[in-house]
């Protein structure tokens, strides 16, 4: 049986779950969503359950953290690790601490940059060492990244993205994946390079889908998702404006896409991953209290502490950007805010925002399933392909 048709927990599997590299078993489930073929003959499978990811946010989610968000909820990827191939620092061994193993979960490592030579290097050292996936980025939008010819700016290359992936393919043991936008100035060639992508021989390819022109305006366009899940032979993973656990589902509906990637979304509201396994199964969806986001923000804050404490860039305003996307979900929620982010230390920031969300239940939050308030905006539900 490959789905629970009836809301019933999934049966584990006998034995251990699919060992991707032969080396890293790690236990997993039949899908908790039903997998959704893009046709009747092929029936691209997401390789890991639940079938959600937990996107990379370099530099406001660090591997520890996902672990964090992991706790809340299954979560079939987390994509915590992040290098940045460059000359200046991609020396074996720190390109190797990128792989840490947690108990019973598959490792991926993110790869980013322009140079065939260096990344399938990086792939071959992250492979040896471990890594479950190796997945390039071809999204990063940001100008710095893409004067270098890295991110988003290889889907304008055609001919240097195909010798790259073919390369890292080459050096990569496990399974390789890519996170693309659309395209770069506009989505209408997002087909071709999807195709050109997969003849590369990659497992699996996440879709943001805006054009790196875009940026973050307007909102994600799931019609591209679907589009592209129906163009291809490997599972696409639709990613973007998944505001409410509701909203990946229906954004995997709409598209009929393997798995749905979660961002910013799970920074505001890190329950997301429960509600959506809870909704999967036909039960009540968790909602949180104020409570439950002192918690949250006092165990980021000793994990911040812990990993930030004696950097030069310290915890304080890492643990701020958390706090300024949980307080996203509280109506009117601006003096609150102002009075977290003037917090001059760690202790001072929990005091603020424990006087004012401590006692506050569920209802007074924009933090359920549905989204009571609906304070965020999400692409239309209309979006079906
Ligand atoms: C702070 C931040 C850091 C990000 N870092 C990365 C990254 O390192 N690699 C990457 O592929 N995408 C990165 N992204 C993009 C996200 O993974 C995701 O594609 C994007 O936020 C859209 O999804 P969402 O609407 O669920 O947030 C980052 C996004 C944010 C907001």
């Amino acid at each position: 049986m490959r789905h629970h048709e009836s809301g019933h927990e999934p049966p584990l599997l006998p034995g251990r779950g699919r060992d991707l590299t032969g080396r890293t078993p790690f236990p997993t489930r039949v899908g908790l969503w039903k997998p959704q073929p893009s046709s009747a003959t092929r029936s691209p499978v997401f390789p890991f359950t639940p079938p959600t990811l937990l996107a990379p946010m370099w530099g406001v989610l660090s591997p520890e953290l996902g672990e964090l968000w992991a706790s809340y909820g299954p979560v079939g990827l987390v994509c915590g690790s992040f290098v940045r191939v460059t000359a200046a620092e991609t020396g074996d061994d720190w390109i190797r601490s990128h792989v840490v193993r947690r108990a019973g979960r598959p490792v991926s490592v993110q790869l980013m940059g322009g140079d065939a030579g260096r990344m399938a290097h990086a792939a071959g050292v992250l492979s040896a060492a471990g890594a479950d996936v190796i997945d390039v980025n071809l999204g990063c939008p940001a100008r710095q990244v893409v004067r270098k010819g890295a991110g988003a700016a290889l889907l304008r290359e055609p001919d240097q993205l195909r010798e790259l992936l073919l390369r890292v393919r080459d050096q990569t043991t496990g399974l390789l994946s890519v996170k693309l936008r659309a395209g770069w100035a506009s989505t209408q060639g997002m087909v071709e390079i999807g195709r050109s992508i997969e003849a590369c021989g990659v497992d699996f390819v996440t879709l943001h889908p805006r054009s790196r022109r875009e940026m973050y305006d307007g909102v994600a366009d799931w019609r591209l998702v679907g589009e592209l899940a129906r163009s291809l032979r490997v599972p696409v993973v639709g990613n973007g404006d998944c505001w409410y656990a509701t909203d990946a589902l229906e954004l995997q509906r709409a598209s009929s896409c393997a798995a749905v990637m979660i961002g910013r979304p799970a920074l505001r509201n890190p329950w997301i991953f429960r509600q959506l396994d809870e909704l999967a199964r036909g039960s009540p969806p968790y909602a949180p209290s104020g409570a439950d986001v002192v918690t949250h923000l006092t165990a980021v804050a000793d994990q911040l502490e812990r990993s930030l404490g004696t950097t030069r860039r310290g915890p304080l305003g890492p643990l701020k950007e958390h706090v300024a996307w949980l307080l996203r979900a509280l109506p009117n929620g601006h003096e609150p805010m102002q009075r977290a982010l003037r917090a001059p230390s760690l202790r001072q920031v929990l005091v603020a925002v424990a006087r004012d969300l401590g006692s506050l239940p569920p209802a007074a939050l924009d933090l359920d399933a549905h989204g009571a308030f609906r304070l965020e905006r999400t692409p239309a539900l209309s979006s079906d392909p």
